[in-house]
């Protein structure tokens, strides 16, 4: 506990980069929380909990991990509770797919299974590391980031929407056995693309090389932001026990949902 003098309650967000990570990290630690943060890449995790410590003073670590490896999950989350004791909420929001998809034949087996375990396994070994001290308490959050492709299998996603469907299916799986215990479990479906640097990046990119000025001018119409989905997930954190949601699905105002169904 030696990180966590203050006993604040801890989130960990599992899969955590500049865009959604980042952002949901920062509106718990606004609301009085620890954060740790899970992902493989050290600099940019260091990157991430210097900004958050300079904002809000030393309310952030970083623990590597690779969440296809349930060793390494298992590990992180070890020191995690030695560190700094039980996890309150965790909000798993790693996901991997290829930005231009390609078809089953040209999928390989092991991007399959690469794949797979950041967007299922990942979440499972995860839920099973943070579940025992959350039902000791009898409370706990539990959040999962979906994507459209969890909800329909589009041409090209051969490798992203399976797991993806999982981890929706797993979302409920922890509702059904935990909630009468105080495990509040959502799985939060983002159908459109975040402005963040890969895909909002890419259409962003896009739309200046097409001269769409009018999409770039009215970006909060087109990409989701980051920090307007923390909300969301705060505001499911919150929920009074009379009212929780399981599943809710978001986009931005002008996303072509409709092309999509
Ligand atoms: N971006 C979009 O347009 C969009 C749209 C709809 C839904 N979503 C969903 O939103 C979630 C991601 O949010 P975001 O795009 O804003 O990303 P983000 O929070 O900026 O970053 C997610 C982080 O997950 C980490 N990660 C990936 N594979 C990992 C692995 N094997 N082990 C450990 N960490 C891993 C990556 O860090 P490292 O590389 O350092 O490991 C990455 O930086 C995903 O679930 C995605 O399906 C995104």
């Amino acid at each position: 506990m030696s990180y966590n003098t203050s006993r604040k309650p801890v989130i960990a967000v599992v899969g955590a980069g500049p865009g959604i990570g980042d952002a949901v990290a920062r509106r718990f630690v606004a609301e009085g929380f620890f954060v740790v943060l899970l992902a493989r890449n050290e600099e940019k995790l260091q990157t991430m909990v210097e900004g958050i410590d300079a904002d809000y003073g030393k309310v952030a670590k970083y623990y590597v991990t690779d969440l296809r490896s349930e060793e390494s999950i298992i590990s992180s989350f070890r020191s995690i509770h030695a560190d700094l004791g039980p996890v309150n909420v965790m909000v798993y929001n790693a996901g991997a797919r290829r930005v231009n998809g390609r078809s089953i034949l040209n999928t390989t087996t092991d991007e399959f299974e690469s794949f797979t375990k950041v967007n299922l396994f990942g979440a499972f070994w995860s839920t099973k590391c943070v579940l025992p001290d959350m039902l000791a308490a009898g409370q706990g959050t539990i959040l999962y980031t979906g994507a459209t492709g969890s909800l329909r299998g589009a041409a090209g996603l051969s490798s992203f929407s399976p797991g993806k469907f999982g981890l929706r299916s797993l979302a409920q799986i922890v509702s059904r056995d935990y909630q009468a215990e105080g495990i509040h479990a959502a799985h939060i479906i983002i159908d459109g693309p975040v402005d963040g640097k890969l895909i909002g990046g890419v259409l962003r990119r896009r739309w200046e090389q097409n001269g769409d000025a009018d999409k770039l001018k009215d970006i909060k119409s087109y990409l989701a932001q980051p920090t307007d989905l923390a909300n969301i997930y705060w505001f499911v954190h919150t929920q009074p026990q009379s009212t929780w949601t399981q599943e809710l699905d978001v986009r931005a105002q002008k996303e072509s949902m409709l092309s999509k169904l």
